[in-house]
């Protein structure tokens, strides 16, 4: 799909976004849009190196795409100078290999804080009260009648929270669980002091004081060296058998086999899950496990943040194409 075939600079979208701010503003700057169409939802390094073609000025991708070497050189032989991840994570980007080749990396954080927490927070509250068991039940016909035992869970007042990566959106999810008067603890990389850090949090000196305490443990950090299965097999040890985990952050935060195995020793243990370990797959047994709540990936997914990520995607790429500063540059 082409827009303003006449514009200037080409810039391509290896993917169609939510909204038309985003396609109007690089229309506006006097670019060319390719938008690619393919129907295959992960694009391959040879396909997108197809598409950069020998002259494309910048590149809007996505998180499935493997920004490494191959495609920064590519970009960088066909003339561009910025690539915009639509995403606030960008552990599918090598950062270094983008400024060995002069191409500035846009990600596209803020605008997704409050929607990634509100849905880490559904997560822990239908962990909490079995709420797609539930719903399986009803459509199976099976519900014939009140009983006390009926899908009993977990009262969350009162209990504590453990919050691990306390960033953006580890305190944006804090903020919310206390208003529903949780204690709560928080480890890991905090917000600077003029971000908006929860007052009421206790911040914990170790990783495991929390894993020892909390009740319910949210993931937030980003996927480095250092975070590559932050959560294995010793670590689920040391959680509460009836504790809930969460994560909206990255799959190999956490050891996925580990936690399969986890959840079939400890039925009381439940997870709440938008990422996998090698996505879209999930380790054999997942699937199965009814203490598992699983989404394929949404925590963004509402229409005010996947519109803002496309405007701030778009804008990334044009301010470095038209000089004007980088909303969020990684490797500035
Ligand atoms: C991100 O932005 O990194 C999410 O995983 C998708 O919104």
């Amino acid at each position: 799909e082409i827009h303003n075939p006449n514009g200037k600079y080409r810039v391509i979208s290896t993917k169609p976004m939510p909204g038309t701010r985003w396609i109007n503003l690089l229309i506006e700057q006097d670019c060319r849009l390719e938008v690619c169409t393919q129907k295959k939802t992960i694009l391959s390094v040879e396909d997108i190196i197809a598409l950069i073609g020998n002259k494309c000025d910048g590149v809007i991708g996505q998180l499935t795409e493997d920004w490494g070497e191959t495609l920064f050189s590519a970009l960088s032989r066909a003339g561009g100078k910025a690539f915009s991840n639509m995403a606030v994570g960008y552990n599918n980007v090598d950062v270094n290999a983008a400024s060995k080749y002069g191409v500035a990396v846009g990600n596209t954080p803020g605008v997704l804080t409050e929607t990634t927490a509100e849905l880490a927070a559904s997560l822990s509250l239908a962990a909490a009260r079995r709420i797609v068991e539930a719903d399986e039940f009803m459509r199976a016909g099976l519900y014939d009648g009140w009983l006390p035992h009926l899908f009993v869970g977990n009262l969350l007042k009162g209990q504590t929270v453990g919050v691990i990566g306390a960033g953006r959106i580890g305190s944006a999810y804090a903020r919310m669980m206390i208003l529903i008067d949780l204690d709560i603890a928080a480890y890991g990389k905090f917000l600077k002091a003029n971000g908006e850090e929860p007052v009421t949090w206790k911040r914990a000196t170790s990783m495991d004081e929390v894993l020892l305490e909390a009740d319910v443990i949210s993931l937030h950090p980003i996927l480095d060296k250092t975070t590559y299965h932050l959560v294995n097999k010793e670590r689920l040890s040391k959680m509460k058998k009836e504790a809930i985990l969460i994560n909206c952050s990255r799959g190999p935060v956490i050891d996925e086999v580990a936690l399969v195995e986890h959840l079939r020793a400890n039925p009381m243990f439940r997870v709440g899950l938008d990422v996998f370990e090698d996505e879209p797959h999930m380790k054999p047994g997942l699937a199965e496990m009814k203490n598992a709540v699983i989404v394929p990936h949404i925590a963004s997914a509402s229409k005010w943040t996947r519109e803002g990520m496309a405007t701030l995607a778009a804008l990334n790429v044009l301010g470095k194409i038209k000089g004007y500063p980088v909303w969020s540059n990684p490797n500035s």
